[in-house]
């Protein structure tokens, strides 16, 4: 009999359907239209469970498959899920680390660049007809330059190192900060994050959400001022969206790029008024290329944990 699977979120990519469908009788949770009564119908078959890294899994819901025996995130963000519950029951926890660390890194540029050079405001400028209505220069105020900006990366693992090296290919001078220096780099460690804000034009958080949440605050804000750029491609709740959006609509920073918010889907409705403030919708693993190694690194993960062996990217185990 095929092993039983409860899948919390999609996963986008057709061929890595096809061959769980293949491997495993899945359970997909979200298509249930009552949720409770599926899991009192199936809980006690379920060996593995798959969920997204902003999804995670609850204990309450551990605790109602009793046969568990992964949980594989197809993500890198694992503060959703109650670690210390997995390492109590001796459950693999594993993630797609390294998986999607090059697009992540290039959405935070592309955020950095599409907020100072204002594209997407411009770009809703020319598609409402308004060039034509407003064709003389002064109608669109002059963009912000991107190369060369003083960057600081909050959190300099996977993510804030590539976004690093691709700030540092513009020419620009980028320093950190993290729970401590990180011994095999150049770029210059600054200890505490107001100083790193202070000494940046542009602060890019890439931080693992469970050590430092509501880092972002006022105080950061005001550190980086006027003329500095945030970008966020994390987690929401390191930021305290409320500052930021007070700080954004005072123009006390100069603007935001953000992939991520503390409420997902709900973003606060003031932002969509703000023509310095770049959207998106927790986007930055969402390529072809990076949900298929994604897909192929949870399939390989369950196999593993399903013959009994230790997953090779377990953080629990
Ligand atoms: C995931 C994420 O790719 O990796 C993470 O932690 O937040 C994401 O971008 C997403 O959850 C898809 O599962």
């Amino acid at each position: 009999m095929k092993p039983n699977i409860l899948q919390l979120n999609p996963i986008l990519v057709p061929s890595i359907n096809e061959r769980l469908d293949a491997l495993y009788n899945m359970h997909r949770l979200y298509e249930q239209s009552d949720p409770d009564a599926y899991i009192v119908a199936h809980g006690r078959v379920i060996r593995g469970v798959i969920t997204g890294g902003h999804t995670g899994i609850a204990r309450a819901l551990m605790e109602r498959l009793p046969a568990l025996e992964i949980v594989a995130v197809n993500g890198v963000g694992t503060d959703a899920v109650d670690l210390a519950y997995a390492r109590e029951r001796r459950l693999p926890v594993t993630g797609t680390f390294g998986a999607l660390t090059e697009d992540v890194a290039d959405l935070a540029i592309t955020l950095l660049l599409a907020t100072c050079r204002n594209v997407c405001a411009v770009d809703r400028f020319v598609r409402s007809g308004a060039w034509v209505r407003h064709p003389q220069p002064s109608a669109i105020p002059l963009a912000r330059r991107f190369s060369g900006m003083r960057v600081g990366i909050v959190g300099l693992g996977r993510v804030g190192r590539a976004v690093a090296m691709r700030a540092s290919a513009f020419g620009c001078p980028v320093s950190y900060t993290d729970l401590g220096p990180i011994a095999d780099v150049a770029w210059a460690y600054v200890p505490e994050l107001q100083q790193l804000a202070r000494d940046s034009d542009a602060l890019i958080v890439c931080a693992a959400a469970d050590k430092a949440e509501g880092i972002i605050d006022t105080a950061v804000l005001d550190a980086l001022g006027p003329q500095g750029f945030l970008v966020n491609v994390a987690r929401g709740r390191l930021v305290r969206e409320t500052d930021l959006v007070q700080a954004l609509r005072e123009r006390r920073i100069a603007g935001a790029g953000l992939d991520v918010f503390v409420d997902e889907p709900i973003v606060p409705p003031v932002l969509f008024e703000l023509d310095n403030v770049t959207l998106q919708a927790h986007r930055a693993s969402a390529t072809v290329e990076t949900r298929m190694a994604m897909g192929e690194m949870v399939l390989a993960s369950l196999a593993q944990a399903l013959a009994g062996e230790r997953p090779v990217h377990s953080l629990t185990t």
